[in-house]
């Protein structure tokens, strides 16, 4: 082999064993940069006649052409090599399926409440709110249970800092002070024929909502829910109440296998009071009572606190428990599932 033939051969393994573009950068340095070694085979030929310079001169030019090749041909496998590597570092697996947007849906008991309104809605009731955070007067005593009455014992109450009489200071304990708030407003609201002497549009409300009480165990959690009812008019009766709720349970439980009673009871704000308990006939609930609902006809201290006359203005009211109604509905056995916002068990309901 001759030097020159040795020289491309050098370089072709130099080129090759340069692993990166600045490797390969360094090592062309070393064959064709300014001292490099064609670069010095080429000064040597000054000191040559004309014709040996031609001659020499071909001969080196040629190794040099060779040197460039395989200084490209490096360049473009590094290139090559560097692509292939990225393109396998960013692979994507198009067969996969596509990663979609959790959806979302109602809570359990937001999708009792809605079937509570549209049942209620179509018996011709109106739904109403109210505020969380209620007054001494609306929570209690409005609802003839004065400051002193031990029935106020039958709530824990979180009382609040603050307040005044009629001024906010509990979280109310059920939702019958919208008896009271709503019965207001829609006697307000008939003012003039009040006075007329004439007879007002009867009150047909619900009113669900948040309730508090000290209260936690597998049963009760001390934010929960309920929903009043409430139905004043001119000859509403107990019957009418009797007929609501159980057409109310027959509807909500998609069930005529189910019965109902009027267990007598106390409340300061009906008399007379009753619990309202159902009874699955089928299923796997049969059998066994079950408490739904409080009720009554309401007391005419009530009345007469919603600025009526209780000679001339009757009804009924009930207050019932949605979470209790959600965990029969569904067969859920501990309340506070409904409350820890675990999706694994939320998302069964969707
Ligand atoms: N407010 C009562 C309770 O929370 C339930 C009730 C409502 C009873 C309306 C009678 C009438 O226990």
């Amino acid at each position: 082999m001759n030097e020159l033939d040795a020289l491309v051969d050098s370089a072709r393994q130099g080129f090759e064993q340069a692993a990166t573009p600045a490797d390969l950068e360094n090592a062309k340095a070393v064959f064709l940069g300014k001292s490099g070694r064609i670069t010095e085979l080429m000064k040597g030929l000054a000191s040559l006649s004309i014709d040996e310079k031609k001659a020499r001169g071909a001969v080196i030019n040629q190794a040099k052409q060779a040197i460039e090749a395989a200084l490209n041909a490096r360049r473009q496998a590094l290139a090559d090599a560097e692509l292939d590597a990225q393109l396998k570092a960013e692979a994507l697996d198009v067969s996969l399926p596509g990663r979609q947007a959790g959806q979302g849906g109602l809570h359990p008991v937001s999708l009792t409440l809605e079937r509570i309104e549209g049942i209620f809605g179509s018996m011709g009731f109106d739904v109403a709110q109210g505020p969380e955070i209620e007054s001494d007067w609306f929570n209690f005593t409005a609802l003839n249970t004065p400051e002193d009455h031990p029935a106020r014992s039958m709530h824990d109450t979180f009382y609040v800092e603050g307040g005044s009489d009629k001024a906010p200071n509990l979280l109310r304990t059920h939702t019958s002070p919208m008896q009271i708030r709503h019965a207001v407003q829609h006697v307000n609201r008939h003012r003039a024929l009040l006075d007329a002497g004439e007879t007002m549009p009867e009150i047909r409300v619900i009113a669900p909502g948040r309730t508090y009480r000290v209260d936690s165990d597998a049963t009760h959690s001390p934010m929960f829910h309920q929903c009043e009812g409430l139905w004043i008019g001119a000859n509403v009766s107990f019957k009418d109440l009797k007929v609501v709720f159980t057409d109310f349970c027959r509807t909500f439980f998609e069930s005529d296998d189910l019965v109902l009673r009027f267990r007598p009871s106390f409340f300061p704000f009906t008399e007379p009071s009753a619990e309202i308990d159902i009874q699955f006939q089928s299923g796997p609930l049969a059998g066994r009572w079950l408490e739904v609902a409080g009720s009554g006809q309401v007391h005419p201290n009530v009345v007469r606190n919603m600025g009526l006359d209780p000679e001339k203005y009757i009804g009924f009211a009930f207050g019932m428990g949605p979470d209790r109604l959600t965990m029969l509905r569904y067969g859920v056995n501990d309340l506070r599932l409904f409350f820890d916002g675990d999706i694994r068990f939320l998302s069964q309901f969707q």
